[in-house]
């Protein structure tokens, strides 16, 4: 249905933005995990994006995106008090939120823009009583999303960038193999949000500490409700649809590689339209 953007915030100007959305409806059922598919125009496609938070009270959700194909062009060319022809949702299967008693602890992780889909796992896990450790990546400090907003709930967040222009240097992983390293058993869950090759890192990494891994795979979608094939992965050997059966999976389960492959192989495509697309929302406004 057609939804109201509320209040929309330039996170990192002209890659990544957060809208706040006029969605009663979503929010007072929506829980970690789940997504929305939107469709921005009536000739647009539909593309999932995994709810970053929700405020029941107010009747909002917020979204974070990246500005990357043609669609989210078309998004980001929105401002607050316009509408967005469609927001379809909560879809997915919510988050698995498992009680572990102290001193069981989670660690959450999340890579560029995946930190805003994990900030809502994490709340979850904040919320059902657990012991929350963020680990947080990016390629710089300029980058960097949600670290104040995580600070605010989370037991401990832990930052590393690649550049070492803030937090640790290096990449995500090296702060997890740090704390699986120094807590031993005491890690009950590794939750992982982000680009896939970060996610099978992730997944790769916590298989040799035999710690249960969440996974939340962001496979192309079109119709969001298991009938059209487009998000299939395999999981355990077996075909599973990302949008009714996922989007998250155990981590070392998942077959990486095919779903690598799957997410490449329309990259030409989404680059030509996204060119053909002339994008306005970075230019600056005359007079
Ligand atoms: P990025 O490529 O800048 O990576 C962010 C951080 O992830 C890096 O700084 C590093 O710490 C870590 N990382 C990346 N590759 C790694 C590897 N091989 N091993 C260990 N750590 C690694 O991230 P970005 O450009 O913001 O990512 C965008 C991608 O994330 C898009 O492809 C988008 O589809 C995906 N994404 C996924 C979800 C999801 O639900 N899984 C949500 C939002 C975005
Ligand atoms: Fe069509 Fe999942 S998006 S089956």
């Amino acid at each position: 249905m057609p939804t109201k953007i509320l209040h929309k915030e330039k996170l990192i100007p002209g890659r990544t933005s957060k809208l706040v959305l006029d969605a009663p409806q979503i929010a007072s059922t929506a829980k970690p995990g789940h997504f929305v598919i939107l469709r921005v125009d009536e000739h647009g496609e539909r593309f999932p994006l995994t709810i970053a938070d929700t405020d029941p009270v107010n009747g909002t959700i917020s979204i974070v995106y990246l500005v990357l194909g043609r669609s989210t062009q078309l998004l980001e060319e929105l401002e607050e008090g316009q509408e967005i022809l469609d927001v379809c949702g909560p879809l997915g299967r919510a988050t698995v939120i498992e009680k572990f008693p102290a001193p069981k602890k989670v660690i959450c992780v999340g890579g560029g823009t995946g930190v805003a889909a994990m900030h809502h796992i994490a709340k979850g896990h904040h919320n059902a009583g657990n012991y929350v450790i963020a680990c947080i990546g990016a390629r710089n400090k300029d980058l960097l999303l949600f670290h104040k907003e995580l600070s605010l709930f989370c037991d401990e967040v832990l930052v590393s960038t690649d550049d070492g222009s803030f937090g640790q240097k290096g990449i995500v992983t090296d702060l997890v193999r740090a704390r699986l390293d120094s807590e031993g058993e005491n890690i009950a869950e590794v939750v992982g949000v982000g680009p896939v090759p970060m996610m099978q890192a992730v997944a790769e990494l916590t298989r040799g500490y035999g710690v249960k891994t969440t996974v939340s795979l962001n496979s192309l979608m079109v119709d969001g409700l298991g009938m059209c094939g487009a998000c299939r992965v395999t999981v355990g050997g077996e075909m599973k649809f990302t949008c009714v059966d996922g989007p998250e999976f155990d981590g070392h389960l998942v077959d990486f590689a095919e779903l690598r492959s799957r997410l490449a192989s329309f990259r030409a495509e989404e680059k030509i339209e996204a060119e053909n697309h002339r994008c306005h929302c970075f230019e600056k406004k005359e007079g």
